[in-house]
């Protein structure tokens, strides 16, 4: 591990080679950042193993233990944590009406409760020094929500709202808190969707539109999606600076998405509709 002497030490979650995370891990380590790169599984960010500018580690944000061995390992190695990236996600799609509760309970645990986890965790230390930032990965889904991802776009609504109050409750300790919104960014996030998608029950009322849904689960993965690594370069350039932005959207679709969340519901729906053949 190289002296992390002067260094800003990054702790970002789900680090899997090809995602969002392992981008992120790689432009903070260009930018002479010591990265804590963490995911479920060490052999997951295998090709970062030889690399001395980053410490691996697995962790898994659904657990306490994990997370607070995580952050016991850090703190005894470098004695700090400047920037918490909460980037671990699940998509998850299906129609509302029919897929099981588990799954929505599981969406949220993942994407909002984990992330909590690993905030109520920092935080003290972070307050401590009165010095740290911290990032929640949303998603521009939020801006006008598609039919098919209902239980993951409300889950990055949840986080967008809890990272607005976090901002305003943090400042007095000096953490900032900033909401990273991608756009349609080439990653893993497709393929796993699809996974749990076909672990799920033949649909009652649904059936038809299966081909819709299955399709919603890489929607971000167009030919025309951002590459992670421009996304993450712009990211953390954003996110290094002195005074970092409240908000950061980046990625294809991201302006259509903020000029969709002004127009009239009814254009709204009628847009989705056509898009999601719903
Ligand atoms: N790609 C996009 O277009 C897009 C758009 C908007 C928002 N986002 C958000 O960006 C973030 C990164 O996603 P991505 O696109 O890079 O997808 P991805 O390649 O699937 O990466 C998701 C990461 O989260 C990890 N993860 C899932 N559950 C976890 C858990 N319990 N504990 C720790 N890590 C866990 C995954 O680990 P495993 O490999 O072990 O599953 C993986 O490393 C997510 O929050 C996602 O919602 C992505």
């Amino acid at each position: 591990m190289e002296s992390s002497y002067n260094k800003q030490v990054v702790l970002i979650t789900g680090c899997t080679t090809g995602g969002i995370g392992h981008a992120l891990a790689r432009a903070f380590a260009a930018e002479k950042c010591v990265v804590v790169a963490t995911s479920r599984s060490r052999s997951s960010m295998a090709d970062l193993e030889e690399d001395s500018r980053f410490f691996l580690q697995e962790l898994d944000v659904l657990s306490d233990e994990s997370v607070q061995n995580v952050l016991s390992n850090v703190l005894h190695e470098f004695g700090r944590i400047d920037v918490l990236v909460n980037n671990a996600g699940v998509q998850f799609v299906g129609p509302l009406a029919e897929i099981p509760l588990s799954a929505i309970q599981a969406t949220f645990n993942t994407n909002v409760y984990g992330t909590m986890r690993l905030i109520q965790a920092v935080v003290p230390h972070m307050a401590s020094r009165k010095k740290g930032k911290i990032v929640n990965v949303g998603s521009v889904s939020v801006l006008a929500p598609p039919p098919w991802a209902g239980a993951y776009t409300a889950s990055k609504a949840a986080l967008h709202a809890l990272t607005d109050s976090l901002r305003l409750e943090l400042r007095p300790f000096g953490i900032d808190v900033i909401n990273v919104v991608p756009g349609a960014i080439r990653s893993n996030l497709g393929n796993s969707a699809a996974a749990s998608y076909s672990r799920m029950p033949e649909w009652k009322l649904y059936k038809q539109f299966n081909e819709a849904i299955r399709a919603r689960a890489y929607f971000s993965q167009g030919a025309k999606s951002t590459p992670s690594e421009e996304f993450a370069k712009k990211t953390v350039a954003a996110v290094l600076k002195k005074n970092p932005p409240s908000w950061f959207s980046y990625g294809h679709y991201s302006t259509i998405m903020a000029i969709m969340y002004h127009l009239p519901l009814f254009v709204k729906d009628f847009i989705l509709r056509k898009a999601m053949k719903c």
